[in-house]
């Protein structure tokens, strides 16, 4: 079993380069489908959502290239309507948005169901909505979802979700690009991948405006043409080292982060006890690793991220006094990694959507598995704050939204090893 092992303790000290956003990828590879020419998109993380979903792209008959690190050229003037792999489908949660963008390049879509991490039951009742709303006729099976052009024909709508969906966003603004009319999300979600999408679409000649507000409209075009375009920087790759620094100590200059996307999670560290320097593309943190409770409510941004919920519950652990911890996008998301860190020594009460979290000084190594991507980041950082050694088991889940953990955080004077049974 590959696994890390960290030995807890040292501080984290000198500089970080945040790779580009895993949210934003995933939803701009898919949305390269729609678009007839070349897409050079730079700052593409390599982490392994990512090259599944660039080998499901290739399997549709994509041409890919990596012209360097972190730039891939696409381009799917010839892609087939075939069915993208299953095996390969069902091995990440992103897949979800080859239905909208192959509805929008084919006017059909047959598309097995996601997988990726099972933190929380995780239905797609609002893509789907929005897939009728524009005209599709939508059979789904246990597996399945096929999407075909029904008798009115595809065309732009207004629709308005129920929950602010990421996902169905993201689906419904690739499936409206290409379809005639104008279609209006209302209720969207407003989280910078949704604007970087809208930012790449755009780029390619369409018509998107509104995104990062809860209005979303597309004016549906006839083809998009390519253009290179440049991935933001992860907000949660970022707020996961700045956790990791007020959870162990240090001072750290963590570069390539938009600062204003931080400040749901800069202004709760700080809270902490952090301290935190904005530059135009970079942040420096300080901290002493002596950290005060708080009170943190996951919100769809610009709220504190339910992603962030389990690294903050570490330093919640080590903060002086009693803190709380709500919960408000996925109720049973503090299952993959609680019941971990009181093996640990944390001192943790679950009750309904909130943890209460009474913080000792100290957590202790242990060996611990990763239940899914953020709640395995959070037990890196729990290894890194705690005495003793703890091994990381289940590191897959971490990888698919991670790159070069183990390298950055060596780099910042972090004992951790990836070590392959
Ligand atoms: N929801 C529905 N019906 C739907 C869609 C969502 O009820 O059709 C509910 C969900 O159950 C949840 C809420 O709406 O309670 C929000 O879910 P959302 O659709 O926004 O989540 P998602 O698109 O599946 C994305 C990220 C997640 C992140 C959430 C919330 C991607 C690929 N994934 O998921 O990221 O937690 O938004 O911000 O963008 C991660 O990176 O670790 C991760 C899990």
């Amino acid at each position: 079993m590959t696994r890390y092992e960290i030995k807890g303790g040292n501080l984290l000290e000198g500089t970080v380069t945040i790779s580009g956003a895993k949210n934003a990828a995933v939803a701009i590879l898919p949305a390269a489908l729609l678009v007839k020419g070349k897409c050079r998109v730079e700052n593409v993380p390599d982490i392994s959502d990512v090259r599944i979903l660039l080998d499901i792209l290739a399997d549709l008959g994509a041409k890919i290239h990596h012209e360097a690190s972190g730039v891939v050229v696409l381009d799917c003037t010839n892609i087939s309507e075939k069915k993208p792999n299953p095996e390969l489908v069902r091995k990440m949660r992103a897949s979800y948005y080859l239905m909208g963008a192959l509805l929008s390049r084919f006017h059909k879509a047959d598309v097995a169901l996601p997988g990726g991490c099972n933190f929380a039951s995780r239905p797609i009742d609002q893509h789907i909505k929005g897939f009728m709303a524009l005209g599709a006729d939508v059979e789904e099976t246990e597996d399945y979802v096929v999407l075909t052009e029904g008798p009115n024909g595809l065309h732009g709508n207004r629709i308005s979700l129920d929950v602010v969906s990421v996902g169905a966003t993201v689906n419904i603004m690739l499936a409206a690009t290409l379809l005639p009319g104008q279609t209006v999300i209302e209720n969207a979600a407003k989280e910078p991948h949704i604007v970087d999408l809208a930012n790449f679409l755009n780029t390619m000649g369409a018509h998107i405006s509104g995104a990062g507000t809860d209005t979303v409209k597309i004016r549906g075009v006839e083809s998009l043409q390519g253009g290179t375009y440049a991935i933001i920087p992860d907000q949660i790759e970022a707020g996961t080292y700045l956790a990791a620094v007020a959870a162990t100590g240090g001072n750290v200059l963590v570069r390539n982060v938009i600062p204003k996307h931080m400040d749901c999670i800069t202004s709760k560290l700080q809270e902490m006890g952090a301290k935190f320097i904005n530059y135009d593309d970079a942040i420096r943190v300080q901290s002493d690793g002596k950290l005060r409770h708080t009170t943190v409510k996951t919100r769809p941004y610009p709220g504190f991220p339910t992603d962030m919920q389990a690294q903050i519950c570490v330093c919640m652990t080590l903060a002086q006094g009693i803190s709380r911890l709500t919960e408000s996008v996925y109720e049973t998301r503090f299952f993959g990694y609680c019941s971990e860190l009181t093996s640990m020594g944390a001192d943790i009460l679950i009750n309904g959507k909130t943890a209460i979290v009474t913080g000792h000084e100290k957590l202790k190594g242990a060996t611990v598995r990763a239940h899914d991507l953020r709640a395995g980041a959070a037990l890196v950082i729990a290894g890194l704050a705690a005495e003793g050694t703890t091994q990381v088991e289940n590191i897959h889940f971490v990888e698919r939204g991670y790159e070069r953990l183990v390298e950055k955080l060596r780099a910042l004077g972090a004992d951790i090893r990836r070590i392959e049974d």
